[in-house]
C-alpha cells in the first residue's frame, strides 16, 4: 500500500476501559465483574470456551447489549448512554451479518449512509477499503455469490469504513479453512498494526490468540482468569483452568510441601519435585495439583522422578511425542525435539520421568 493511504488509513486507537461489568440473562449470570484495560492501539484477545461470554462482552463494548452493571469507557469517556451507532466501534459479528441485496460496495458504505456522509466522500472511502481488503474487483457483486474468506474481508472492510476508534472482531476466522485463516490473520493484523485501531479479538483458537495479540483476556465461566501477553499467558498461567486451556498440560496431583524463595515443593507419591512458587498461599499437607506440559518433561533412565514404562511412541516429524503410563496409573505424555534418524522408546521401556526445570511446573489447587 502507498504511503499516503497508510497515513489517511491511520487513526490514534482509543483507549478502552471496561470496569466491573457483569451481566445477566434473566437469572443466569453470563459475565462476574470484569474490569480491562485496553491502551489505544492495543490488540487484546478475549479468549475462552464456547458459552464463556465472549460475545457478551463484546456486544457489550459495542453498544448492542446494556450490560446488567459496570460501565465502559472510551478515551476515559463513559460511553454507556450511547447506542451502538454512537460509540465509533466498528464490529465483525459472528456471523459477518453482511446485507445480502446489497452489492459488495454498498455493504462497505452502510455505516456513511447511516452517518449521512457526502456521496463523494464516501465512494473515495469505499475504494480506499476495497484495496485494502483486496476486493477492488468484486465491488458489484452481491454477498451470495462471495466465498467465505471474501465475505469476511467485506465484513472488515465495513467494519473500518467509518474509521472506528475501536473495532471488534468476533470469532471472523472461525468459518475459514487453515489456509486462507492464516492468510486472514495475517491481513487482519497487517490492517491493524497499519490503521493502529484498537482491536478486541473474540476467539477460542488458542493458537490464533498466542499469535495475534498484544495481550490476551482468559475468560472462563464469565470471569476473567489472566490478562498478560501471549508467552506470559503461556509460561505462567494465573490458574489450572488457564494452565489446561491454553497449550497442553499434564496434570497431577501430590501434596504440598513448602514454598519459599519463589520456589515450591511438592510431594508427588514418594518424591519431592520442585515448582514455580504457588500464585495463591498453600498450606503444607494441603492436596494440590502440579501441570507440566509435554515440552518440560526429560526422559531419563535413571534418577529422580516418575516412574513409569512407554506406552506409544509417535514420530511427529519435528518431535516425538511418547505416552508414559506412571506406576501410580496416571497417562503423561511428553514431546521432544526428533533428531535425524531418531526412532520413538518402544512399547514397555521402563523411564523416569524429570522436569526440565522448576520454572516450567505450576502448582494449583485442584479444581473444585
Ligand atoms: N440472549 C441470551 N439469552 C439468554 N442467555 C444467553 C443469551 N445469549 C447468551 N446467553 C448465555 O450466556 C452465556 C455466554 O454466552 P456468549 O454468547 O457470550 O458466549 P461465547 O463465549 O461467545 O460462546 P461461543 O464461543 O459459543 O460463541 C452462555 O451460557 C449463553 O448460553
Ligand atoms: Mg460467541
Amino acid at each position: 500500500m502507498p504511503q499516503d493511504a497508510a497515513s489517511r488509513l491511520a487513526t490514534s486507537g482509543a483507549a478502552l476501559t471496561i470496569e466491573r461489568v457483569a451481566h445477566r440473562y434473566g437469572n443466569a449470570v453470563a459475565l462476574e465483574q470484569i474490569s480491562l484495560d485496553v491502551a489505544g492501539g492495543e490488540l487484546v484477545s478475549l479468549l475462552g470456551p464456547s458459552g464463556c461470554g465472549k460475545t457478551t462482552l463484546l456486544r457489550i463494548i459495542g453498544g448492542f447489549i446494556e450490560q446488567s452493571a459496570g460501565r465502559v469507557l472510551i478515551q476515559n469517556e463513559p460511553v454507556d448512554h450511547l447506542p451502538a451507532n454512537k460509540r465509533t466501534v466498528g464490529i465483525v459479528f459472528q456471523n459477518y451479518a453482511l446485507f445480502p441485496h446489497m452489492t459488495v460496495a454498498r455493504n462497505i458504505a452502510y455505516g456513511h449512509e447511516a452517518r449521512r456522509t457526502p456521496t463523494a466522500e464516501v465512494k473515495a472511502r469505499v475504494a480506499e477499503m476495497l484495496a485494502l481488503v483486496r476486493l477492488d474487483h468484486l465491488a458489484d457483486r452481491l454477498p451470495g455469490a462471495l466465498s467465505g474468506g471474501q465475505q469476511q474481508r467485506v465484513a472488515l472492510a465495513r467494519a473500518l469504513a467509518v474509521r472506528p476508534s475501536i473495532l471488534l472482531l468476533d470469532e471472523p476466522f472461525a468459518a475459514l479453512d487453515k489456509n486462507l485463516r492464516l492468510d486472514m490473520q495475517i491481513e487482519v493484523k497487517r490492517i491493524q498494526r497499519l490503521s493502529g485501531t484498537t482491536t478486541i479479538l473474540v476467539t477460542h483458537d488458542q493458537e490464533e490468540a498466542l499469535s495475534l495479540s498484544d495481550r490476551i483476556a482468559v475468560l472462563n465461566q464469565g470471569r476473567l482468569e489472566q490478562l498478560a501477553p501471549p508467552t506470559e499467558v503461556y509460561d505462567r498461567p494465573a490458574s489450572l483452568f488457564v494452565n489446561t486451556f491454553v497449550g497442553t498440560a499434564n496434570v497431577i496431583p501430590g501434596t504440598f510441601v513448602s514454598a519459599s524463595g519463589g520456589i515450591g515443593i511438592v510431594d508427588l507419591g514418594g518424591i519431592h519435585i520442585t515448582t514455580r512458587a504457588p500464585i495463591a498461599p498453600i498450606t503444607p499437607g494441603e492436596a494440590v495439583v502440579v501441570c507440566i506440559r509435554p515440552e518440560h518433561l526429560r526422559i531419563a533412565t535413571t534418577g529422580t522422578g516418575l516412574q513409569g514404562t512407554v506406552e506409544m511412541g509417535l514420530p511427529l516429524g519435528a518431535t516425538i511425542v511418547h505416552e508414559i503410563r506412571t506406576t501410580t496409573g496416571l497417562s503423561i505424555k511428553t514431546a521432544e525435539p526428533r533428531a535425524t534418524g531418531t526412532e520413538p522408546r518402544l512399547p514397555g521401556t521402563a523411564v523416569t520421568l524429570i522436569p526440565t526445570q522448576p520454572e516450567a511446573v505450576g502448582v494449583f489447587r485442584p479444581a473444585a
